[in-house]
């Protein structure tokens, strides 16, 4: 559990009372009682307040605020505030802004604008954190602590760029070492000094954000720049456990956000909480990949729902409503993937700046008649039914598929053979088959224990760290089934070729060779065709972005090129190793290939659907205790009819269901069952 002060699915979000005047806060009392809110999350972002200048603190707002909803019933999941450095520390120190990518120094403005390196920001933000730990240890509105918010972006500041250089000598030892991991033959680019490098950005390597001419350099600014953000993270994390050590540790993750590596973030938060901001047209699939990755990232552990809007947005380029019953829906969404929480952005929607336009469960009228409080008082009352039963609940997956940020990194960096390939649409392709034919997935890292999987799949493994492949192996030679994808097993760590053909560390597990890469125009396919029969695998299918020309060597052919100078090529292959086998794909396949060809994976290793149902149906399971907590969440206005439902008692109506259930357009089931 999070916190067993609170044992039930924690409601409520974003506050700021400091926006407001005194008089509106009885009201904001009422109303969050009406609506069953229970943890507000505050001072996100009183730097300004809270230290009013370099030598005062002024906690007296937030001790007010504390008090004020502890004696109403909410309690507090209470943020350090250091997402935004005062206007006065910018001016007194101008070294806490960032510099940015096209080399400008910034001025005072925004926020999460402050350079990571900066000793002054790192000195204040871990004074504040510790600070405001010693206030408020003994507090018994005291939930959890909320570090920051949302860490990310990049600075490229000389302090910045010294720190790099340490960070360099760490990781290589000696410049000699340094050269020969970033290639810098290469171009006329060895260093003879640490102080020749400079950080990479459009001053110097790299333009447009992804493009670089040295992967290796580029690479580890990002390792560093993760890294140095996570170091001002583990500051006040630091200074926080010194007085609080039994009170969990947070911040707020962004889901696919591309620039900092969550798994190793995840590894310094007693709790992994993000921030889920679908627009209407998100694949409900993408979002729900993405829960999935946020449970993995502790490794199962259920994670927080710290933000998601109540109804629209303010920074999407078309800010829909969302639908009646779309946020009940998605909220049950998050639950089914492993929250513990529903929490929104925010409780009163501001009257000023940027976010006026944000939904709010207390929308600019002030009063509680309007469509998004009645639907978020109607989802706090059963969220309160539901008391405890699915907290500390875990996913059941078979199936985990391999996601990797630095592999992102090194893909998105890597100058050619195709600009049409984005790593997580290759992820998201797997996961939207695995999720149509309604079979759970764990999305894991490189380093996670693989064992208990019957199938792992690894798409676009371009870089191979130490060790997995030797792992992947153990996994398959124990039976298990392995499947990796075209442009996978090329480089190491470093962005260096493993040499001796593609797929490098993999071939042997693979059993083939990869000669060629093709690159496909955009509107160019080639054909995937079945030799015989393969279960549901048969007949021809389409395929594009990039085609490997392998040969096999030990693996059975399973389908073939069905088009240009490499028809009748393998295209997909399985190789015997050990127990297991291990399947390539030698190209982006269409959907309905990956439904056929995980179909067909999933029925060998007698892994059924949970269940049968209309296009639009998605069903997902938590296991606690015992029980079995079947999701099915119907994503059309149409009511849906779902067969082959095991008997249980559905949570939200009390109903026993068996067999066929009928689930109203938009609409929920959680049928708790017995786990067999
Ligand atoms: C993020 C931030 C919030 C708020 C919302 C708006 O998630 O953490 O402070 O700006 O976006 O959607
Ligand atoms: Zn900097």
């Amino acid at each position: 559990m999070i916190n067993e002060k609170l044992p039930k699915i924690w409601y409520g979000g974003d506050y700021n009372p400091e926006q407001w005047e005194a008089d509106t806060w009885a009201e904001d009392d009422r109303l969050f009682k009406l609506a069953g809110i229970d943890v507000a999350t505050i001072n996100v972002f009183s730097w300004a307040l809270t230290q009013p200048s370099e030598e005062a603190y002024d906690f007296a707002l937030l001790d007010e605020t504390i008090d004020r909803l502890h004696a109403n019933g909410v309690s507090v999941c209470l943020a350090t505030g250091t997402g935004a450095h005062p206007a006065w520390m910018a001016k007194r120190h101008p070294e806490v802004t960032r510099v940015d990518y096209h080399g400008r120094k910034r001025k005072f403005g925004g926020r999460h604008n402050s350079c990571p390196n900066s000793p002054v920001y790192r000195h204040y933000a871990r004074l504040l954190a510790g600070k405001l730990a010693e206030r408020y240890k003994d507090h018994p509105g005291l939930l959890i602590w909320h570090v920051s918010n949302e860490y990310g972006g990049y600075c490229y500041c000389d302090n910045c760029a010294a720190a790099f250089r340490v960070w360099l000598e760490r990781r290589y030892g000696s410049l000699e070492e340094l050269n020969r991991a970033w290639n810098t033959r290469f171009w006329g680019h060895t260093f003879y000094d640490w102080d020749e490098i400079v950080p990479p950005n459009e001053l110097s390597e790299e333009w447009g954000g992804s493009n670089t001419n040295f992967q290796g350099i580029s690479l580890d600014y990002r390792r560093f720049q993760s890294a140095s953000l996570l170091d001002c993270y583990k500051l006040e994390y630091d200074a926080i456990k010194a007085h609080t050590p039994h009170v969990p540790v947070t911040t707020n993750l962004m889901g696919l956000y591309p620039q900092l590596d969550y798994f190793e973030w995840a590894k310094h938060l007693d709790v992994v909480s993000w921030d889920n901001y679908p627009s209407l047209t998100t694949p409900v699939s993408l979002t729900a990949m993405t829960h999935d990755l946020m449970r993995g990232l502790k490794q199962g552990q259920p994670f927080m729902l710290m933000e998601q809007t109540p109804s629209q947005q303010n920074w999407q380029a078309y800010n829909s409503l969302k639908r009646p019953g779309v946020m009940r829906l998605w909220s049950y969404q998050a639950v089914a993937r492993g929250a513990d929480t529903v929490l929104f952005f925010q409780l009163r929607r501001s009257i000023g700046a940027c976010e006026k336009y944000h939904g709010a469960v207390i929308e600019h009228v002030g009063h509680e008649h309007t469509r998004v409080f009645r639907e978020a008082a109607a989802l706090g009352t059963e969220l309160g039914a539901l008391s405890d039963r699915l907290l500390d609940a875990r996913s059941a997956a078979r199936v985990a598929i391999v996601f990797d940020w630095e592999n992102r990194w090194a893909i998105e960096l890597s100058s050619g053979p195709s600009v049409a390939l984005n790593y997580v649409d290759e992820v998201h392709k797997y996961y939207d088959a695995l999720f149509r034919l309604r079979i759970p997935v764990d999305m894991v890292g490189v380093e996670a224990d693989l064992s208990g999987y019957d199938i792992v799949i690894a798409p676009v493994l371009y870089m191979v760290k130490p060790g997995f492949a030797a792992k992947a192996e153990t996994f398959t030679a124990a039976g298990g089934t392995f499947v990796t994808t075209f442009f996978s097993g090329i480089v190491n760590e470093r962005d260096i070729v493993t040499l001796g053909g593609y797929p490098g560390e993999l071939r042997r597990l693979l059993g083939i060779w990869a000669e060629e890469i093709d690159a496909l125009m955009p509107e160019q396919r080639n054909r995937i065709v079945v030799k015989g029969e393969q279960g549901a695998l048969q007949g021809t299918y389409e395929c594009g972005i990039l085609c490997d020309l392998i040969h096999a060597e030990g693996a059975e052919v399973v389908a073939e090129y069905g088009d240009d100078f490499y028809q009748g090529m393998p295209a997909v292959t399985v190789n015997r190793f050990g127990r297991g086998e291990a399947w390539y794909v030698a190209t982006s396949p269409d959907a309905a290939f990956l439904r056929d060809f995980l179909g067909r994976l999933a029925a060998g290793k007698g892994l059924e659907p949970l269940v049968r149902a209309s296009e639009g149906v998605e069903a997902t399971v938590r296991v606690k205790e015992g029980k079995r907590y079947l999701f099915l969440l119907n994503h059309l206005p149409e009511a849906a009819t779902v067969e082959g439902v095991a008997e249980g008692v559905d949570l939200l109506t009390g109903e026993t269901v068996s067999g066929a259930l009928a689930v109203p357009g938009r609409g929920v089931a959680i049928v708790a069952q017995t786990n067999a």
